[in-house]
């Protein structure tokens, strides 16, 4: 739309669109009545409000540039996100260089990915082979695929059945000038957590780049990145209960990466662009808190995982789980209800609660996860990803446990 004078003076937001988007007008944000219990934890998490609180003042107090170092303002930005910065790190147990901040774990992939294919096309004056995984997310499939456009050679592997990969069947799929393999940690879908130390001992071997998104990992899993011996490493901040528009990756010491745009440098030119320091503040007040409480956690969520995993089973003949329930994370369950249709399930489960056939990213396809590991089409649809979050109760479990039992049971009539 042009610029004019009219536009200029029309509401900034008419009547139609306001009654549309039915906006609470106190509170600026779309008014929920009943709201269904919460089970899609893992497509995203509400800002923790400690959260909240670290990022407030670095909106209008501290407002500076972290790069205009010459003002007091600046300053304070800047050591700011040092600071936030080292801390990072030492959750990662890296050298705080390592960090380059990002606007999340897609942009985190896409640098990794691209920004070393590319690197090292360059040095070697010809592309090569790249590994992966077909059940990995698109944030990390769509860029590689991307590159086998730009002439590189891309491997899709199947996991086996459990959606695990193994190190066998990476060690088959080496070519003589694969320089790149990318695994995800955990399966944002299914859950399941793959043997990465194996996978990047055998790169390691080859002086093959080991890239991982640890997008559904960190902040759930203890990470220690010497121990997995990963290469680049992709995290989010709003899947840990942190803002959305940040993340970072982990870049390494050993491989060349190339940037992907090009500006002021910030971010050792890697990711130039004004530094988001309230976002960076977020994240890493977000994965302190994700430290603190990570054992207890896990632990936690687990057992209601199989709370409910146990309750569906009793209740509901025949579910199909999908994915290794032993190497899995404890906050997921995927898994198939035979003899439904998967649109009509989701539609009647949705004033009981929030979960997902798949990835949020899925664009209302069938899970290509899903199929992946062999279910048909419809199987996949009639899926579902239930993911807890820190605050489900023993309670909403049993709830769950009865409504989806009370929906399938009339579906299945
Ligand atoms: C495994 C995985 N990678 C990447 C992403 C995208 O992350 P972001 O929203 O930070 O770009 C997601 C989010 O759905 C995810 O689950």
């Amino acid at each position: 739309m042009a610029f004019t004078k009219d536009a200029l003076e029309k509401p900034d937001m008419n009547e139609e669109s306001d009654k549309a988007l039915s906006f609470d007008k106190g509170r600026s944000s779309p008014s929920f009545e009943a709201r269904p219990m919460e089970f899609d934890y893992q497509s995203t998490t509400p800002c923790d409000p400690a959260v909240l609180a670290a990022m407030e003042p670095y909106w209008n107090q501290y407002w500076g540039n972290a790069s205009s170092r010459h003002s007091r303002m600046g300053l304070h930005a800047s050591a700011a996100v040092s600071l936030a910065r080292e801390q990072l790190a030492a959750f990662l147990k890296i050298q705080p260089e390592r960090l380059i901040f990002t606007s999340g774990a897609t942009e985190a992939n896409n640098l990794a990915l691209l920004g070393h294919a590319r690197a090292r096309a360059l040095e070697l004056g010809r592309p090569g082979h790249l590994i992966t995984l077909a059940t990995e997310h698109h944030a990390v499939l769509d860029p590689l695929r991307q590159l086998q456009r730009e002439g590189f050679r891309l491997t899709e592997l199947r996991p086996g059945l459990d959606g695990l990969l193994s190190a066998e069947k990476l060690l088959q799929a080496f070519e003589k000038d694969t320089f790149l393999v990318s695994v995800m940690m955990a399966n944002n879908e299914i859950g399941v957590v793959q043997p990465i130390s194996e996978l990047t001992g055998l790169c390691k071997e080859r002086g093959v780049a080991f890239h991982s998104d640890l997008a559904q990992t960190f902040g759930h899993l203890p990470i220690d990145l010497n121990q997995l011996g990963l290469d680049f490493m992709s995290v989010s901040g709003h899947k840990l209960y942190g803002p959305k528009g940040i993340g970072a990756l982990v870049i390494s010491s050993e491989f060349s990466l190339m940037p992907l745009q090009w500006g002021g440098g910030q971010e050792q030119g890697l990711r130039p662009g004004t530094i988001p320091v309230p976002l960076v503040i977020g994240l890493v007040k977000a994965a302190e808190l994700a430290m603190q409480d990570l054992h207890s956690r896990y632990h936690r969520l687990r057992e209601l995982r199989n709370q409910l995993w146990e309750g569906l089973l009793e209740q509901i003949p025949n579910l199909i789980i999908n994915g290794s329930m032993e190497q899995r994370l404890p906050n997921n369950l995927n898994f198939t209800v035979p003899g439904v249709r998967g649109n009509q399930l989701h539609r009647e489960l949705r004033s009981y609660l929030s979960c997902s056939s798949g990835s949020a990213c899925s664009r209302g396809a069938p899970s290509h996860v899903l199929l992946t590991l062999g279910r048909t089409p419809n199987e996949a649809e009639a899926s579902l990803r239930m993911s807890l979050g820190r605050d489900t109760t023993s309670e909403e479990v049993v709830k769950a446990v009865r409504s989806i039992t009370k929906v399938v049971n009339e579906l299945r009539e």
